[in-house]
């Protein structure tokens, strides 16, 4: 999936999303595997689908049923266009404590937006994201950034890279918001290769505080961020990003930034739970 993207390759996409359509290992939502793309469902393969253990079944059903919910809600409450695709997925999470989802919302999406607002009016660069999940930052994002604003966002996970290609197209956003298949450290070249050295005029991290530090040292090394860009890295806190803050806070020769700051700020529909927002700029 990450190589047919990265190469361009339409086909060979939209082969392996007929296949996922009728896998019994990787099950999609029922409207995300009805369709969208432009090839339409088509003829689907006839074999290759072996027999899956049901403890493997019950495991993926468990982990992608929150997912599924999310995608049926939306198309019940007939959500089109980005504000009623993020109200949707707002009002979804807070339905019950077995429907909240990870995403960044509340207190933490008013500071992306307001990291967003930061940017030069006539910043022409790119947004990325680690971490995409079912696309509510990405779409957000692509929806309030602003005219012209582009979104990339990475997610190691094919089921959540499907289902948040799905949402951005319901919100209208495809065309400003791309979902980038594959483990973060593989795609991240991507960046400087599509939109050029210093490209990069946000990034917000939110896959895997452990990876932070690592995936800020590749930024560095491919020189993807512009001068005066600024980096939010979200959950700094709980579960926690050390190695990241230590880097920050000790400015190794690697991530040189002109400085940072913490927020402390609630979990998404949690206040009781505190967390961290850390952004760092780089150098002007
Ligand atoms: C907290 S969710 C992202 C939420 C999203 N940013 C939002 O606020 O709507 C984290 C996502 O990162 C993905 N992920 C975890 N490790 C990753 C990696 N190394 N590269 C890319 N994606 C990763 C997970 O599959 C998951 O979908």
């Amino acid at each position: 999936m990450m190589t047919a993207s990265w190469d361009r390759s339409s086909v060979a996409e939209e082969h392996l999303r007929l296949l996922m359509a009728r896998s019994e290992t990787l099950r999609l939502p029922e409207p995300v595997a009805g369709g969208f793309g432009c090839l339409g469902p088509g003829p689907l393969p006839e074999s290759g689908f072996g027999r899956v253990n049901p403890g493997f079944r019950a495991y993926l059903d468990r982990r992608y049923h929150k997912v599924v919910l999310l995608v049926d809600f939306i198309a019940s409450v007939g959500a089109v266009g980005a504000a009623a695709v993020v109200e949707a997925c707002e009002s979804f999470a807070s339905g019950s404590a077995r429907q909240w989802l990870k995403v960044a919302g509340d207190v933490k999406a008013d500071l992306i937006d307001r990291c967003l607002e930061a940017r030069r009016s006539t910043d022409m660069s790119v947004v990325a994201e680690f971490g995409a999940f079912v696309g509510y930052s990405c779409v957000r994002m692509a929806w309030r950034g602003g005219p012209g604003t582009r979104v990339i966002s990475m997610e190691s996970d094919a089921v959540h890279v499907l289902v948040a290609r799905h949402i951005a197209i319901i919100a209208r956003q495809s065309f400003a918001a791309e979902v980038v298949p594959g483990m973060a450290h593989d795609v991240v070249a991507r960046l400087p290769e599509e939109w050029g050295c210093g490209g990069t005029g946000f990034a917000f991290m939110d896959h895997r505080g452990t990876r932070f530090h690592a995936e800020l040292r590749q930024l560095e090394q491919l020189r993807a961020m512009g001068p005066g860009s600024r980096l939010l890295a979200d959950n700094t806190l709980k579960p926690g990003a050390p190695e990241f803050l230590w880097n920050l806070l000790h400015c190794t020769p690697t991530v040189p930034h002109a400085g940072f700051l913490s927020w402390s700020v609630p979990e998404f529909l949690t206040d009781s739970c505190e967390d961290w927002m850390t952004a760092a700029d780089c150098r002007p």
